[in-house]
């Protein structure tokens, strides 16, 4: 009477459902730690074999973001970094793995997050949980960029779709290496959007453009200066003189996002000859350069805001009666003016250097 057994014996039956239930959490429990504990020998080394393609699930969706990354520094600290820094496709676009699973090759399922379609405050927030981390970031909250509801995606493009399909090269029948030297040039630094710092810039400033073709100019084109569009490798990009040498576009220690705590801190760092101490100072140097000079570009020489003997009248109105009598020339406009004699206007060390003239 097998039956009756069932019935006589119910504790067997528990016991064996219990342990059927035991064998069961184990077996998932097992598996689990396998998948997120430390893995065994056997398995790192299948582990770091995948992880040499990042973003192997979203390759045959997206071949060209897939092939592009590693170029990229994303791409190489996903490499190389193991703790949460390591930037993986995950790690920007949050719900991956369920949109790689349910989206066809041309209908996307599952919100997979793209930073280009938040709000800049929480586009900014995807960038800052590592990079408020970086030394240069910490003045990016409260900077003029950050208040004008700008986005690190006004300057930054993680990867170079629009360019890279505007460059006009086909790109599907390459292999990863024939890729990585094509692009390897052209791709712009700091995946920024545009090929060089001061074009990143001049997308929007576009006030100070005009500076690149003024006379007088921070923006002078070196001997093999060379546009990045046409850059060869090894060959120098963009300018010496940037707007990031004297500017940080990520907030910056001064007013008007300067990288100096002042203006003249900030001319010191390149020009330290105008810095003194002299014994003959002379005031307005020392107050300010920008009274005398623009920082961009002037159709005056030597930067400044206008013609030099205008420039010294504004605040010299009355001068010594020699000046009246100087004979042969005016004083005024004859070669370099005021300065032919004063030639020391940023402050004299010559024991009778008073008139700065010496
Ligand atoms: C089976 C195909 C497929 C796979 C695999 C796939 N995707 Fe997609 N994905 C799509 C399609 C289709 C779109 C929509 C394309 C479009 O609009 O241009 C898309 C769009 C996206 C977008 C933009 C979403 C938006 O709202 O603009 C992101 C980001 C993205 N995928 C990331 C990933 C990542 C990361 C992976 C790998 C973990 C991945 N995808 C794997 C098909 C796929
Ligand atoms: C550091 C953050 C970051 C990482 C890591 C990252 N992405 Fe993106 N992704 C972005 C941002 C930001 C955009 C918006 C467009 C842009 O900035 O280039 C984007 C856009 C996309 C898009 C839409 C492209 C389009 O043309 O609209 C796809 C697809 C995509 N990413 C796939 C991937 C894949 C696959 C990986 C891993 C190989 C990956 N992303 C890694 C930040 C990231
Ligand atoms: C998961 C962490 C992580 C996230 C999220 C992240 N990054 Fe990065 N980023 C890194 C690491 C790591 C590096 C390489 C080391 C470094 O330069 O600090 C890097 C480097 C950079 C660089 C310098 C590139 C170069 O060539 O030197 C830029 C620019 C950048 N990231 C922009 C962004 C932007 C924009 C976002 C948001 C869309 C973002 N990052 C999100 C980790 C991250
Ligand atoms: C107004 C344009 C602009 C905005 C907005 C911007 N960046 Fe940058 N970023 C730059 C430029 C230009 C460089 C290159 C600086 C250089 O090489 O002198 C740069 C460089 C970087 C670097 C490389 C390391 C460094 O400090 O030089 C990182 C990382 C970075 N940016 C992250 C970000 C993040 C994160 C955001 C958003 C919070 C952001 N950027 C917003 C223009 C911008
Ligand atoms: C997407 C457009 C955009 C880009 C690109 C851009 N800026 Fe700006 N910038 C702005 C806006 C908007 C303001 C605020 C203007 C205002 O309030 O008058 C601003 C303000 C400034 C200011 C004045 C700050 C102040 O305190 O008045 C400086 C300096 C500046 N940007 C430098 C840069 C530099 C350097 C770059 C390139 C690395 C850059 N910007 C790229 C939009 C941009
Ligand atoms: C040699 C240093 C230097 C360089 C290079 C430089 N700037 Fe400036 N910039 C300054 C100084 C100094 C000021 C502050 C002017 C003031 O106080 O009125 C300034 C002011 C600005 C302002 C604010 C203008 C205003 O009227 O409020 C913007 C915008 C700006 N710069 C953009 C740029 C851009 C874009 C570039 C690159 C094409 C650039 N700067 C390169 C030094 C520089
Ligand atoms: C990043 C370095 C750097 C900074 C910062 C800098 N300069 Fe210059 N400046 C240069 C270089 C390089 C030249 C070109 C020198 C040459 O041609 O011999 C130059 C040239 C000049 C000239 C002469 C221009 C001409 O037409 O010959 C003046 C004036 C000048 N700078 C003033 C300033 C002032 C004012 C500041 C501060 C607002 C400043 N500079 C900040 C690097 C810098
Ligand atoms: C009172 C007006 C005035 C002030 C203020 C001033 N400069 Fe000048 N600067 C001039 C004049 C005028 C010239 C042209 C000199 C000549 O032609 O010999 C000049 C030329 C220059 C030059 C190019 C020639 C050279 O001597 O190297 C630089 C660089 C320069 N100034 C930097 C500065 C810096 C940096 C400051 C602030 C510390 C500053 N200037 C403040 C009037 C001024
Ligand atoms: C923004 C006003 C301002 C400008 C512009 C200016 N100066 Fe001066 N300058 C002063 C002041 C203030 C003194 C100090 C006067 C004093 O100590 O009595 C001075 C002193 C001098 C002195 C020494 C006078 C003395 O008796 O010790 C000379 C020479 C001089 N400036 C020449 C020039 C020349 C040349 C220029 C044009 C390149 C110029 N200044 C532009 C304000 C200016
Ligand atoms: C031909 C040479 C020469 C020229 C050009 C010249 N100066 Fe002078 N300046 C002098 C001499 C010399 C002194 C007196 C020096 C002394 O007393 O030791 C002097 C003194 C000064 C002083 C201080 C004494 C006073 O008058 O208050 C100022 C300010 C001054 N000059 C401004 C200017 C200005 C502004 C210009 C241009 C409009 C100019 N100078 C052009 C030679 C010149």
């Amino acid at each position: 009477m097998p039956a009756q057994e069932k019935v006589t014996n119910p504790s067997a039956t528990i016991r064996v459902v219990v342990l059927l239930i035991g064998v069961a959490l184990a077996v998932v429990l097992f598996a689990l730690a396998r998948s997120s504990g430390y893995p065994t020998q056997a398995q790192s080394v299948k582990q770091s074999a995948q992880q040499t393609v990042i973003g192997r699930d979203c390759r045959q969706c997206h071949a060209l973001i897939v092939q592009t990354f590693p170029l990229d520094a994303h791409g190489k600290s996903a490499k190389f970094l193991k703790d949460s820094r390591g930037a993986k496709c995950e790690a920007c676009h949050g719900n991956s793995d369920k949109h790689a699973e349910t989206s066809t090759k041309t209908v996307s399922k599952g919100d997979v997050g793209n930073p280009a379609k938040w709000s800049s405050a929480d586009a900014n927030q995807s960038c800052l949980q590592c990079h408020s981390m970086d030394r240069s970031h910490f003045n990016w909250k409260g900077g003029k960029h950050d208040r004008s509801d700008m986005s690190c995606l006004s300057c930054h493009s993680v990867h170079h779709t629009k360019l890279i399909q505007r460059m006009s090269v086909n790109l599907t029948d390459k292999t990863d290496t024939e890729v990585a030297e094509i692009l390897n040039t052209r791709i712009p630094e700091r995946l920024l959007i545009a090929p060089s710092i001061e074009e990143t810039c001049l997308g929007c400033h576009v006030d100070q453009r005009k500076a690149l073709f003024q006379r007088s100019t921070h923006f002078f084109r070196t001997e093999n200066w060379t546009d990045r569009r046409q850059v060869l490798p090894g060959q120098p990009a963009g300018m010496k003189v940037t707007c990031t040498s004297c500017h940080d576009p990520h907030g910056g220690e001064g007013r008007k996002m300067l990288q100096a705590s002042n203006t003249n801190q900030l001319c010191y760092q390149c020009h330290a000859d105008k810095r003194g101490p002299f014994l003959w100072e002379h005031a307005p140097v020392r107050e300010n350069c920008l009274t005398c000079h623009t920082p961009h570009g002037s159709n005056n020489v030597n930067l400044l805001t206008t013609r030099t003997h205008q420039l010294c009248q504004e605040c010299h109105m009355h001068m010594l009666w020699r000046h009246q009598t100087v004979a042969g020339f005016d004083i005024f406009t004859f070669n370099k003016g005021c300065v032919n004699c004063h030639a020391l206007v940023h402050g004299s060390n010559h024991p009778s250097g008073k008139a700065l003239t010496r």
